[in-house]
């Protein structure tokens, strides 16, 4: 039987704790239903690679490119805000080494048959390493602040190959960046290429019209 060592949290924090990113996961599954299989894809923002485990098994992409700095800014600050607390920016930066790490273990077999590439980079970099009409799908989820996400739509609408589709995180969610993924997301909904799909369970999915 579990028995948490004193002053540990309880088996029900953990259960908790679980079936709330089980949850999670499950709520953007309604994504795959339309984005298609077997494709070159790229995840903009991994952090721990969950939703990158999750869209190999579903989705099973040919390709899937991950796309996270794992590093920090060279205050110490994170690139997405102050999402998680660190002493100082040796302890950040190791919190991330050890986070990338992590996330090549998990996929080291993926990586060894060249079905996961990962590039520790900032977004608008990685961009310019593809060129123009080369993604099938793309999950863009990394800074979430209104300048950044406009910034990364923009780098990654050319990389969309006609027809393509560009999903994302956190629409319709205020958060510490003030629904800056909302006011990105919408403004780029007008564009005369866009056409939006589904926005539902804070996810937005949008296509490039063919
Ligand atoms: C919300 S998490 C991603 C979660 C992941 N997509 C998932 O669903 O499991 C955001 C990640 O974006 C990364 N990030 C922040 N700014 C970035 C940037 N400019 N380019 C690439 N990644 C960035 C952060 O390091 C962080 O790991």
């Amino acid at each position: 039987m579990y028995r948490p060592a004193p002053g540990l949290p309880g088996r029900r924090w953990i259960d908790r704790l679980l079936s709330k990113r089980a949850r999670r996961a499950a709520s953007r599954d309604f994504l795959f239903e339309t984005l298609p299989k077997g494709g070159t894809v790229i995840e903009v923002g991994v952090f721990d690679g969950d939703f990158s485990e999750r869209i190999l098994a579903i989705n099973e992409p040919a390709v899937l490119h991950l796309v996270d700095p794992w590093f920090t800014r060279d205050d110490g600050s994170l690139y997405d805000g102050p999402t998680q607390d660190f002493a100082s920016k040796e302890t950040a930066t190791a919190a991330l080494e050890e986070q990338y790490q992590q996330v090549a273990h998990r996929f080291a077999r993926e990586i060894r048959a060249g079905r996961v590439v990962m590039h520790r980079m900032l977004s608008h970099d990685a961009a310019m390493l593809f060129p123009d009409e080369h993604f099938d799908w793309a999950y863009i989820d990394a800074s979430h602040f209104y300048d950044d996400v406009k910034r990364d739509l923009a780098a990654f609408l050319p990389k969309l190959r006609p027809g393509g589709y560009c999903a994302g995180d956190d629409y319709d969610r205020r958060g510490i960046w003030d629904h800056g993924v909302t006011r990105a997301v919408d403004e780029f909904r007008l564009h005369p290429s866009i056409e939006t799909i589904r926005l539902k369970n804070h996810q937005f999915l949008i296509r490039k019209r063919a």
